[in-house]
């Protein structure tokens, strides 16, 4: 399996080099569900190695998942969930150097950042790979890993599929993250259904372009969710807008997943969501086959496990 170093953004991924993740992906998860003899040779396989998780926004999944992920691989964490209040970021230190100090200190570093661009700042003076858990309006590339991995396994592949994105295009970094990966594969068609103040940025659209995946924006979710294979829905992301309160209150509870859509649904589709979500899929979905979302994040952890077993240490097989 090809060595990865940092992991930045969703387009440095190649379809053999997801194809080799997510072989990995299923031995992990099979190693955490079933149990199977040989799997169970991961479960030390990081012993020694520390990885530091550095979270400037607040996180549930990606966090927990890392770190779960560590651990269950025989590695150590070293952690801050608010780094701006609880680390020396408080008295003024650069992310520059705060990187320079945790990667002295642990042999892979997970970040999550407010601002587009932190990562790859991070990447740039770390002595250990950095992994990008979010930066900012930017992106979310293990997110997309899990999600291409999620479409894979509910529904047997992603090419000739209809994708359809709704919600907070414009400042989801998850979406953004998954359009890049998805331009890897052959899908019959984009949609991106979205208010207007949040629709997908141009560079996604031009990088499908030059891609050649057909893409369509949308208002009408009814007819993207009776013919979308997949529909991947998010939040909108109230603190993306500062002081816009008009705008978000414009968008927000626009696009509703509810048994009613459900109902126009295909019968072997699914809904996906990055999570968390507010009130954009009701609680009455979730007890549907087609409601992923739960499956989806659990996925996080197995993908984790791949990814930090390549980085750390590819000869522990
Ligand atoms: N999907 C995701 O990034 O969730 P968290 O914000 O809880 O990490």
């Amino acid at each position: 399996m090809r060595k990865i170093r940092h992991v930045i953004e969703a387009q440095q991924w190649d379809r053999p080099g997801l194809e080799e993740l997510f072989s990995l992906t299923r031995v992990m998860r099979d190693s955490i569900k079933h149990r199977y003899p040989k799997s169970r040779q991961h479960a030390h396989c990081l012993e020694g190695y520390l990885m530091a998780s550095l979270f400037y926004e607040p996180s549930t999944r990606t966090r927990f998942s890392h770190e779960a992920a560590m651990i269950r691989l025989g590695g150590r964490v070293l952690s801050t969930e608010n780094a701006e209040q609880f680390s020396s970021v408080s008295k003024g230190e650069t992310l520059e150097d705060t990187i320079r100090m945790a990667s002295s200190y642990a042999d892979v570093i997970v970040l999550r950042h407010k601002e587009q661009g932190a990562a790859a700042r991070a990447a740039a003076v770390s002595r250990v790979p950095v992994i990008n858990a979010g930066d900012g309006a930017g992106q979310h590339p293990t997110q997309a890993l899990l999600d291409v991995f999620t479409i894979e396994d509910e529904l047997g592949g992603i090419d000739d599929r209809i994708i359809a994105f709704v919600g907070d295009l414009a400042y989801g970094r998850t979406v953004r993250s998954l359009a890049y990966l998805l331009g890897k594969f052959r899908p019959t068609k984009l949609l991106f259904v979205a208010h207007e103040v949040v629709r997908m940025r141009p560079d996604i659209k031009e990088y499908l372009d030059r891609h050649n995946i057909p893409w369509e924006e949308l208002d009408n979710l009814e007819l993207a969710a009776r013919c979308a294979d997949v529909l991947y829905v998010t939040r909108i992301q109230k603190e993306r807008f500062g002081d816009r309160i008009s705008e978000y209150e414009e968008v927000f509870g626009r696009y509703i997943i509810n048994a009613e859509l459900l109902a126009m649904m295909k019968e072997k589709s699914i809904i996906m969501h990055p999570l968390p979500r507010v009130n954009e899929i009701t609680t009455g979905v979730d007890s549907d086959p087609r409601a992923a979302y739960f499956r989806q994040a659990e996925n996080g952890q197995y993908i984790r496990m791949a990814l930090l077993h390549n980085i750390l240490n590819q000869d522990c097989h």
